[in-house]
C-alpha cells in the first residue's frame, strides 16, 4: 500500500547486462515499475524512477568470453542495446544507467568502508573451486553442475535457476568449468571478506516484521531466510572485472556483484541528481523519511532486497532509508516452460518488438502478470487478448464513436441536449472506474486495476449498443444520438487517461484521434471526468489503432518458437497446420 509521502523513489531490478532480457524479466520488474511511475506522475506526485544494467560479476565475464570481446567493450555494447530496447518499450525511467560507473565505485567502496569501520566485515578462510586445466578460481557462474537441492543439472555456482536456491560453487554435484568445459576441478583455500549478516539479524527481523503489508511472496521468502538464521555472506571475489576492494590484503580482489548491484540504485540516483544540476538532490530520496521507496523484483531477488542490501545499509549506518515496499513477482512461464536466457526458451524483448507493437506486449503481460502465482504466456491467449480486448473492445469503441461523429455530425463533437439515466450511469461509471483503479494502484495491484478499466471499456461498448445511435438517426431523433456520441467521446478520453500508464503509445494515439493537443501523459488522473467541448473538431481520417493478429501468423510463431498452446490447437484443428499443405488456407476463428 502506498503511503502519502512527499516523494516516491521507484527502482526496478537492474537487469544483468550480458543478455537481452525476456518477457519474464520485463513483467517482474521493468514494466510494473514504469506503470507505477507513470501513474504517480499522472497523480502529480514527485517521482524518481531509476534503473540500469547490472554490469559486473561473472555473467558479464562469461558472456564476453563467449563473444570474444574484451569485457568492458562487451558491457558497453550490451548496455546500449538494452537501453534502446527499453526506450522502445516506452519505459520512462528518469535515468537508465549502469553499475560500471565512477559513482557506483565510490558509493560501493564508501559503504564497504563504513561497514568495516562498524565491525560488520569479517575475514575468513574458505574453500573455493579451482580448475586445474585453466589454472583459475571458478567463482559463481564460472561453474555449472547439479543442484544439491532440486537435482537440476544446469545449476550455476551462484544460484539454481530451477529452484532459486542460493548456492556456492563447492556445493554443486559434478561441477564443470565453463571455460574448458571439463570437470578437472579441485577445492582450495583462500582468505575472503564476509558481510556479517548474523550481527544484523535482529535489526533486519524488526524491519521485515514491521511490513506486514508486503506481498506474500516477499514476506515468505524473507521470513524463511530469517527463520533459518542468517550466516555471514562472502562479498569478495577473485576476479578482475568488478569494483576493487579498498582494503589492504584484498586490493587484488573485487566485490561480489550482488554487493555492488543494489548500491547501483543509489549511484544512479546520484548521477540523475548531477544531471539535474543539483548534485545533492539524491539525498532527498535516499536520506529522508519523506520519501516512499518501492523495489520491483522477481522472486529470486527477494533475499538480496529483503536481507543482504538492507543489511549493507543498516550496517553502514550512514543515514540511508530502507525500502518501504518490496513488490516481488512470481514467475511468468513461457507455454508451461520456464523462460530461460541461458537456454533461449521464451520470447526475448528485442524479438518481441520486431513482431508486434510494444503496447501489445505491455498489455498482455500485465493482464497475466504473476502477481500472486506463476502464470503462462500462451500464444493463443496473446492473440485472443489483443484481438478481443484491444481491438474489439477498446479500438472498436473509439473507432465507431469517431466515425459516427464524422459521418453524422460533420466531425464536430455534438451538443448534449438531455442526459438520460443511462447517460448519467456511464459517466458515473467512468468516475467510479478511475477511483477503483486508483485504489488498486495505490495497493500496487496492477492486474486488478487493469481489469477494472477494461470492464469499463466493455460497458462503453454495451452502452453504444443499447443506445443505438444509428436508430435514433434514422428515427429523426438526432438530439438523442448527439447526446450518446458526446457521452461516448468523453468516455474515449477518460479511457485513454486511465490506460496511459499501461499502453502509453496507444493512449497517445487515441488523444491524437480526439485531436487533443496536449499529451495524454500530461493529464492528471483526476481529470478523467473533464469534458471535451461541444463543437470540438476531430480529424477526418480515423485510423484503426489496433491491427488484429491473424490466426495463421500466431500459428507460425508458435511453431517457430515452440508452443504447447499452438500444438494443442493443431491437434484439434489439423486443417490449420501450415506444415501439412503447401499453401496454408486463410482461416478465421
Ligand atoms: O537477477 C538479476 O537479474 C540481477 N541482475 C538483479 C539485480 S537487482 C539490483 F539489486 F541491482
Ligand atoms: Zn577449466
Amino acid at each position: 500500500m502506498l503511503e502519502d509521502k512527499k516523494r516516491y523513489l521507484i527502482t526496478s531490478a537492474l537487469p544483468y547486462v550480458n543478455t537481452v532480457k525476456h518477457l519474464g524479466n520485463l513483467v517482474s520488474s521493468l514494466l510494473p515499475a514504469d506503470i507505477l511511475a507513470r501513474y504517480l506522475r499522472q497523480r502529480g506526485e514527485e517521482v524518481l524512477a531509476v534503473c540500469g544494467t547490472d554490469d559486473h560479476g561473472t555473467p558479464s565475464e562469461v558472456s564476453a568470453l563467449e563473444a570474444g570481446i574484451p569485457v568492458d567493450k562487451f558491457v558497453e555494447q550490451m548496455y546500449m542495446k538494452q537501453k534502446d530496447i527499453y526506450e522502445r518499450f516506452g519505459l520512462s525511467y528518469d535515468l537508465f544507467s549502469r553499475t560500471h560507473t565512477t559513482e557506483n565505485t565510490k558509493m560501493t567502496q564508501h559503504l564497504f568502508l563504513k561497514l568495516h569501520e562498524n565491525g560488520f566485515i569479517k575475514e575468513k578462510e574458505i574453500q573455493t573451486l579451482y580448475c586445474n586445466n585453466c589454472k583459475r578460481d571458478l567463482p559463481d557462474r564460472y561453474v555449472i553442475g547439479t543442484c544439491p537441492n532440486c537435482k537440476y543439472e544446469h545449476a550455476r555456482g551462484d544460484q539454481c535457476e530451477n529452484c532459486s536456491k542460493i548456492l556456492d560453487g563447492i556445493d554443486l554435484l559434478n561441477p564443470k568449468c565453463i571455460v574448458c568445459g571439463e570437470s578437472n576441478t579441485k577445492i582450495r583455500s583462500a582468505n575472503h571478506l564476509f558481510l556479517d549478516l548474523d550481527g544484523l539479524e535482529g535489526d533486519l527481523k524488526k524491519w521485515v516484521d514491521s511490513h506486514k503489508n508486503w506481498p506474500k511472496t516477499t514476506l515468505s521468502i524473507a521470513n524463511s531466510w530469517l527463520k533459518e538464521g542468517l550466516r555471514p555472506r562472502c562479498i569478495s571475489r577473485d576476479l578482475e572485472w568488478g569494483i576493487p576492494i579498498p582494503l589492504e590484503g584484498y586490493t587484488d580482489k573485487v566485490f561480489y556483484v550482488w554487493f555492488d548491484a543494489p548500491i547501483g540504485y543509489i549511484s544512479i540516483s546520484m548521477e540523475w541528481a548531477k544531471q539535474q544540476g543539483n548534485p545533492d538532490l539524491w539525498k532527498e530520496y535516499w536520506k529522508s523519511s519523506d520519501t516512499y521507496i518501492i523495489n520491483f523484483i522477481g522472486k529470486d531477488n527477494v533475499p538480496y532486497h529483503a536481507i543482504t542490501f538492507p543489511a549493507t545499509l543498516v550496517g553502514a549506518n550512514d543515514g540511508f532509508h530502507l525500502a518501504d515496499y518490496i513488490k516481488a513477482f512470481q514467475w511468468l512461464n513461457y507455454e508451461k516452460l520456464k523462460f530461460s536466457s541461458s537456454q533461449g526458451i521464451g520470447i526475448f524483448t528485442d524479438t518481441a518488438l520486431e513482431l508486434y507493437p510494444a503496447d501489445y506486449w505491455r498489455y498482455y503481460i500485465m493482464k497475466i502478470a504473476p502477481e500472486r502465482h506463476d502464470t503462462d504466456f500462451l500464444w493463443t491467449e496473446f492473440r485472443d487478448s489483443i484481438n478481443g480486448d484491444l481491438a474489439d473492445t477498446l479500438g472498436n469503441f473509439v473507432h465507431r464513436t469517431l466515425t459516427f461523429i464524422n459521418r453524422y455530425f460533420d466531425g464536430k463533437v455534438p451538443k448534449v441536449k438531455k442526459l438520460e439515466k443511462i447517460d448519467h450511469e456511464i459517466l458515473k461509471s467512468l468516475k467510479d472506474t478511475a477511483e477503483k483503479a486508483d485504489k488498486e494502484l495505490r495497493k500496487i495491484e496492477f492486474q486488478r486495476a487493469l481489469l477494472s478499466i477494461f470492464d469499463f471499456a466493455r460497458e462503453c461498448n454495451k452502452y453504444f449498443q443499447t443506445k443505438k445511435p444509428w436508430d435514433d438517426l434514422k428515427k429523426d431523433a438526432k438530439d438523442r444520438a448527439a447526446t450518446t456520441l458526446n457521452t461516448c467521446i468523453q468516455c474515449c478520453r477518460g479511457l485513454a487517461i486511465l490506460l496511459a500508464p499501461y499502453i502509453p503509445f496507444s493512449a497517445e494515439e487515441i488523444f491524437k484521434l480526439l485531436n487533443l493537443k496536449e499529451s495524454v501523459h500530461k493529464q492528471s488522473w483526476d481529470s478523467v471526468s473533464e469534458r471535451i467541448a461541444e463543437g470540438h473538431k476531430i480529424p477526418k481520417d480515423i485510423q484503426t489503432i489496433f491491427k488484429k493478429i491473424e490466426l495463421e501468423d500466431i500459428i507460425k510463431l508458435g511453431l517457430k518458437w515452440g508452443s504447447e498452446s499452438i500444438k494443442e490447437l493443431l491437434v484439434t484443428n489439423p486443417q490449420l497446420d501450415p506444415r501439412k499443405e503447401d499453401k496454408p488456407k486463410k482461416v478465421k476463428k
